[in-house]
């Protein structure tokens, strides 16, 4: 005799439909977009099939594709060409520069779009450090002050949300201290909390030329071999003002989203990374494995562990599935 029989529950689509403990919807996703300077430009980025980059003419075109999918939510990141960078990132604040105007045009357009910006130096800095280098060291402090500068101007332009990803200390108090000085009380901040130094980043350094020119981010990310390391960071978040809390990359830190979930009482966002996209991609073109099948798994394992909000390449892919 078996009382209990498992399967029962799997019998049928509909049951499994009803049992199921974890489902995506498009309201879950942060579409990340790479911006480009002139007009009329789109080049796809060669490690990631299918992500492009836009200049601000199409990337509104493309807003708006994603809107009508219900994908509401985008993370804008700008890619400077080399004459453009300097150590100081100056363009990440120069109030004429094309990806603040491309932020002021797109929130004209779309003002019900939710708008992520990335602070951080390294897009515009010739040193591609996400702070500032001096004697091959990343200073700390001296870096806050220009991520304070560049969060007011992203904050300025109509960034609903900013999304420190630079991992120096203390940044999400220095930038809530700053957005409010200048009457951005309402403009919410995304900590990076969970940064790990990982390899999984590379497409995405492809996609805006912004490895470092030098050594790597090991002082400033996290070692992947820590999990604990996580909550000394997330403690600060919290205290410090952010409304969310990130980890990334997503695939290989189920456990750390879990940690946070489990542990802080504000929403949990996942950053499912260049790497985690393009692998998928270069084996579903090999013929390796069912792309699509292994793309919804792995959103899944994502939200199943914890996240609430989900930034993905994917993003666009997933919600023309659902139509
Ligand atoms: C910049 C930044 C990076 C990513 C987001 N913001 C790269 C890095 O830290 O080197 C990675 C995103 C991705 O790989 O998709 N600070």
């Amino acid at each position: 005799m078996m009382y209990r029989r498992p399967r029962r529950n799997r019998k049928s689509s509909v049951i499994r439909g009803m049992v199921e403990e974890t489902r995506l919807s498009t309201k879950d996703f942060i579409f990340p977009l790479f911006l480009l300077g002139g007009k009329n430009q789109k080049t796809e980025v060669k490690s990631m099939p299918g992500i492009f980059r836009f200049s601000t003419d199409l990337m509104l075109k493309e807003v708006e594709s994603c809107m009508e999918l219900g994908i509401n939510a985008f993370d804008i990141f700008p890619a400077y060409t080399e004459d453009q960078k300097d150590k100081y990132a100056t363009e990440s604040h120069n109030p004429e520069t094309f990806y603040l105007k491309a932020i002021q045009k797109i929130k004209e357009t779309f003002p019900e779009a939710c708008i992520m910006t990335d602070v951080a130096m390294d897009p515009y800095s010739s040193d591609g450090h996400d702070g500032l280098v001096k004697d091959g060291k990343i200073l700390n402090d001296e870096t806050l002050e220009i991520l304070g500068k560049m969060a007011v101007a992203q904050a300025q332009a109509g960034a609903d949300i900013i999304g420190p990803s630079d991992m120096m200390d203390g940044r999400v108090g220095y930038l809530r201290e700053q957005l409010d000085d200048h009457g951005y009380t309402d403009v919410s901040i995304m900590s990076y909390t969970a940064k790990y130094a990982s390899a999984f980043y590379g497409p995405f350094r492809e996609a805006l030329d912004s490895a470092p020119k030098m050594g790597d981010k090991k002082t400033y990310q996290m070692d992947p071999a820590n999990l604990y390391e996580a909550m000394i960071e997330a403690d600060l978040d919290t205290e410090e003002g952010a409304d969310f809390l990130m980890v990334k990359p997503a695939l290989a830190y189920l456990d750390v989203i879990r940690l946070l979930k489990d542990n802080y009482n504000v929403p949990i966002a996942a950053y499912n990374v260049s790497g985690e996209y393009s692998m998928i991609k270069a084996s579903a073109e090999r013929g390796w494995l069912d792309g699509e099948r292994a793309m919804l798994e792995s959103l899944l394992s994502i939200k199943r562990s914890g996240a609430n909000v989900i930034l993905s390449y994917f993003a666009k892919e997933f919600a023309l599935l659902q139509k």
